[in-house]
């Protein structure tokens, strides 16, 4: 049975690697067209409140040249929700952001920004722009997302990842995401994935029946320096279409 899960491209390091130099070389727009020709079900890029990589001018023109949805992931503040409701990508996904850190390092904590979140939440879908929240796998986590009424949670695979080819971390950190894919679905919660994805590691990810996505950025952008997006993009979808379910 083929596995259907969708692709998420995250193509952030695109202009990472563009403002190193400031200009307009790699072009965002050309990987965007690129992803999507690839086999890319969404593109996904994250707004940063220090914008070192993807800015408002890349959002419009990511959105003016794809036909397939955007997944605009940002800080919970009302500033970037400005920016979700000015471009209305297809989802926004709130995930935690400290100014020091190189990449997101853990979940959102949700009931710790409860009330900030539920003003949030409704402000999106009061604007049809579909809601997720990125969290560790964790029961207390989903539990608050059901309370605060959002249908979408997406696991961080970060520590899964990092735990890869250490078995007994591989077995904890995936019995963790398996069990919180089943209390999310007890729940009527859709399930994402992401952090960290490689090659290697995506398949007993893609394997857990009931994630529906995966969001995967820095080593797709890093294979496609050696061997080009297309073909990293094409051969991550393979990975995924035959891991088994
Ligand atoms: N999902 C979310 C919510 C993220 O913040 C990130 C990193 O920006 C990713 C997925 C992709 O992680 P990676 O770049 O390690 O594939």
């Amino acid at each position: 049975m083929i596995n259907n899960i969708r692709l998420g491209v995250n193509i952030d390091h695109v202009a990472t690697l563009r403002n190193a130099r400031g200009g307009n070389d790699p072009q965002i727009t050309r990987a965007a067209i690129i992803a999507e020709n690839a086999g890319a079900d969404l593109i996904t890029v994250h707004v940063r409140e220090d914008r070192r990589h993807v800015n408002e001018n890349d959002l419009k023109s990511i959105l003016s040249v794809i036909k397939i949805p955007l997944n605009l992931e940002i800080a919970a503040n009302p500033d970037m929700i400005e920016i979700a409701n000015r471009y209305k990508p297809h989802s926004v996904c709130f995930v935690p952001e400290n100014r020091k850190e190189i990449t997101t390092e853990g979940g959102l904590d949700v009931s710790k920004n409860f009330n900030k979140l539920e003003k949030l939440v409704k402000d999106e879908l009061d604007n049809d722009i579909n809601v997720t929240l990125f969290i560790d796998p964790d029961k207390d986590q989903i539990i608050a997302t059901k309370d605060l009424g959002v249908k979408v949670v997406e696991l961080h695979t970060g520590a899964y990842a990092e735990g890869y080819g250490m078995q007994l971390n591989i077995e904890t950190e995936l019995n963790k995401i398996k069990e919180a894919v089943q209390i999310a679905n007890d729940f009527n919660i859709n399930c994402h994935a992401g952090h960290g994805l490689n090659f290697e590691n995506v398949s007993l990810i893609a394997s857990i029946p009931n994630i529906k996505e995966l969001n995967i950025g820095h080593f797709l952008i890093s294979d496609a320096i050696f061997n080009g997006l297309e073909n990293s993009i094409f051969k991550m979808k393979k990975i995924i279409k035959e891991s088994t379910i």
